[in-house]
């Protein structure tokens, strides 16, 4: 009787919705992103007490002044996997729903498994719902962790009708679902992982969370754009979305808040992947400067804020002549734009040329820049590089340049150096405009930097 709902086409970049099929998002201009989204099959009727007289939602809640409701907040469920529990601001909130994301292989399903047994270990009981492995290859994952996860429940299960089925049927408080990618409801088309079926997927995890309180864990795959596979609309739906990111041939890994309904965002997690799972670093600035070698040309440290920490990175660049050709410009964890803007400002303003150089420049540890702070450890390094000569020992850099090649103040010098100070630090080169002597960790020597041919000039003396 109702007419054939058409379907529509969405994008799995942006999640823009769009009528017809093009090879081009309208909204995003990904190319093709958009696919076919199955209309929902008409929920089945509940019965008398499911829609009003005209169909629609029926009675809802009634609107309720603040004050009079109830903050009965149940407390956090504690994993004692410490740096877990700071990322998501003090442990995980019970009803909420938070998305792991990250490439294949970097750990997630390691990670959770830990939490899962740690929860279970302090009485939340735990379903650990994988789409992905067996209960064969999760008990041999298990095997390798220091935590016992024996009493943890495991269940094969794709069907998201059924995981929340046998959730319920648990009394579990907190369910890991490995991975949203492999989740499908029956009542939508479209095999699992098309953006319509994660949509809806994580939509009734989100529903489960709220209205009957257990804390959901959901895996995401990351696409190599950096999104989390598919939609990027995944990551309006749920309350928390944490990043884990590294790189899998090294064994530092980072968890990292991006969005947090319970808590600070940017805050960082530093883990070491060892033989027997994922181990909360204790000190990040130690475990990325553990490597360095003093004395060598083009390494320079820096302060990193993340989040409410100073985390000490070491950057490392290397100009070399170039062969045939464009020169290369190769960066890991630095943007490459913004190595292209400080290349550009160190051959305009400091008379530097790089122009037939291959410039490669890279963050130990697999530490990603986000702040301008670090622009002026970047130039150091490069400029170190480029005259084979090492910066001054147990110096740090923080500032931004600008393009006129001026060196700006940036913020929290102080937690910065007293991180510096700390880790052995004895000075820092910054911008003329850092505050006041006051705040100077004691022995501790600023050195103002004008602009980057002031730089140069003091880097040569
Ligand atoms: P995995 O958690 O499967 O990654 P993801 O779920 O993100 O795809 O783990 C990835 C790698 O970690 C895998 O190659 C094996 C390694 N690993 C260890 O080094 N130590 C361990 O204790 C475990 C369980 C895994
Ligand atoms: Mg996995």
């Amino acid at each position: 009787m109702a007419a054939k709902a058409r379907s529509v086409f969405r994008c799995t970049e942006c999640g823009a919705e769009q009528p017809k099929w093009s090879g081009r998002c309208d909204a995003c201009q990904a190319w093709n992103a958009l696919v076919e989204e199955a209309p929902a099959r008409p929920r089945a009727r509940r019965g008398a007490a499911g829609g009003g007289a005209r169909g629609g939602p029926g009675p809802g809640p009634e609107p309720v002044r603040l004050d009079g409701i109830a903050a009965d907040r149940a407390p956090r469920h504690r994993t004692g996997l410490a740096e877990f529990d700071y990322v998501l601001g003090g442990g995980i909130v019970p009803g909420s729903l938070v998305l792991v994301g990250g490439e294949p292989g970097i750990g997630k399903s390691t990670l959770l498994l830990q939490v899962a047994a740690r929860l279970e270990a302090a009485g939340v009981p735990t379903l650990y719902a994988s789409g992905e492995e067996s209960p064969e290859q999760v008990r041999l994952r298990a095997d390798r962790l220091t935590e016992p996860a024996g009493a943890v429940h495991v269940l094969a299960e794709t069907a998201i009708e059924r995981v929340i089925e046998h959730a319920e049927r648990l009394g579990a408080r907190a369910v890991v679902v490995d991975s949203i990618q492999t989740a499908y409801t029956a009542e939508l088309e479209g095999a699992p992982g098309n953006v319509g079926q994660v949509r809806e997927c994580a939509a009734r995890l989100m529903r489960f969370a709220k209205e009957e309180g257990p804390a959901v864990l959901l895996v995401g795959h990351v696409t190599k754009g950096g999104g989390i596979a598919g939609p990027k609309t995944l990551e309006h739906i749920v309350d928390t979305v944490l990043y884990f990111e590294g790189e899998s041939t090294l064994d530092h890994r980072i968890l990292r808040a991006t969005k947090n309904r319970f808590g600070g965002v940017d805050e960082i997690g530093v883990f070491e992947m060892t033989a027997a799972g994922l181990l909360p670093v204790a000190n990040p600035s130690a475990a990325f400067l553990a490597a360095r070698h003093e004395g060598l040309s083009g390494s320079a440290v820096t302060a990193l804020m993340e989040g409410t920490r100073p985390v000490l990175v070491e950057i490392q660049a290397l100009a070399a002549r170039a062969g045939f050709g464009t020169p290369q410009r190769v960066s890991a964890g630095v943007d490459h734009r913004r190595l292209a803007v400080l290349l550009a400002v160190l051959e305009r303003r400091a008379g530097l040329p790089f122009g037939d150089l291959d410039v490669f420049v890279n963050v130990v540890g697999g530490m990603r820049l986000s702040e301008p702070s670090s622009d002026l450890a970047v130039v150091a390094a490069l400029i170190s590089s480029v005259r084979d000569r090492a910066l001054p020992a147990e110096a740090l850099f923080v500032g931004e340049v600008g393009l006129g090649g001026e060196v700006r103040a940036v913020p929290g010098v102080e937690r910065r150096l007293a991180e510096a100070a700390h880790h052995g630090f004895r000075r820092a080169f910054v911008g003329t405009r850092t505050g006041g002597r006051q705040a100077l960790p004691p022995g501790f020597e600023l050195v103002r930097v004008e602009d980057l041919g002031d730089l140069a000039h003091r880097l040569a003396a």
